[in-house]
């Protein structure tokens, strides 16, 4: 497996400025379009969807397909919906094409949802040895190690054979829709964005290949070019 990359910032400003650079100069290097994307809720990453909807050049995203790495299963308009920020604050303010977005649906029996999103990605995508291939999926690690939907208590969820899962956040058990760890280790590159204290310590232990961070699904995760963490100086 090839070796990760950590990049560090000073805030999570730059990190968003830095991914928008990253993302425009990936994009003028891609040979195949469209370009698919699966993209994460929290925190994190809305600072990107922000700038990412102020670029310079609207027309490079186009290309892309946004598909998410996982939902919860409520409303697109519930206050825990990670398709409505990106809605918020990318979608309506270019006023995007709906054709290009692939939200889960929150509201669906979570078991059909898993079946239907999975198809649709399989329908769309383009595949190596019959698996779905994301250009790039951008993930974000919770303070228990987890990332996408992929919590500790479910590392089995890693190397299902299936594209989608339905997944429990183990303390609030919200259901949610997930792409497993197989789909997410296939696709050409995954980046990581990573900030705040909270998460130092397990970013070291995972970064240091410690023993400990065997049970973070974080750990597990990588990419056909190597994986790239950007990072703040609160995480280092
Ligand atoms: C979600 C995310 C999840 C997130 C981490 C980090 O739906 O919550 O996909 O995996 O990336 O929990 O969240 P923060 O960016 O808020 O720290």
């Amino acid at each position: 497996m090839k070796e990760p990359k950590y990049i560090t910032y000073k805030t999570s400003d730059d990190i968003a400025k830095a991914l928008l650079h990253w993302l425009e100069e990936w994009l003028s290097t891609q040979k195949r379009f469209p370009c698919h994307i699966a993209i994460s809720g929290g925190s994190t990453p809305k600072k990107f969807f922000s700038i990412l909807s102020k670029i310079e050049q609207p027309e490079l995203l186009r290309n892309i397909h946004f598909w998410w790495v996982d939902e919860r299963c409520v409303p697109h308009n519930h206050q825990e919906s990670n398709y409505r920020y990106f809605k918020e604050l990318f979608i309506d303010s270019l006023n995007f094409p709906s054709n290009n977005i692939h939200p889960v649906d929150g509201i669906n029996d979570p078991k059909e949802e898993a079946r239907r999103y999975a198809q649709e990605i399989e329908q769309a995508l383009p595949t190596e040895e019959t698996w779905p291939i994301f250009d790039l999926v951008l993930l974000g690690m919770g303070d228990d190690g987890h990332t996408a939907s992929i919590f500790p208590d479910q590392l089995e969820l890693l190397s299902s054979q299936e594209i989608c899962e339905v997944a429990i956040h183990p303390i609030t058990k919200q259901r949610r829709i997930t792409l497993t760890g197989t789909v997410i280790n296939k696709a050409k590159q995954v980046i990581f964005l990573v900030t705040g204290e909270n998460k130092r310590t397990i970013f070291n232990q995972i970064k240091n290949n410690e023993q400990i961070a065997q049970q973070y699904p974080s750990a597990h995760i990588f990419s056909q070019q190597p994986v790239l963490w950007f990072i703040d100086k609160m995480v280092e």
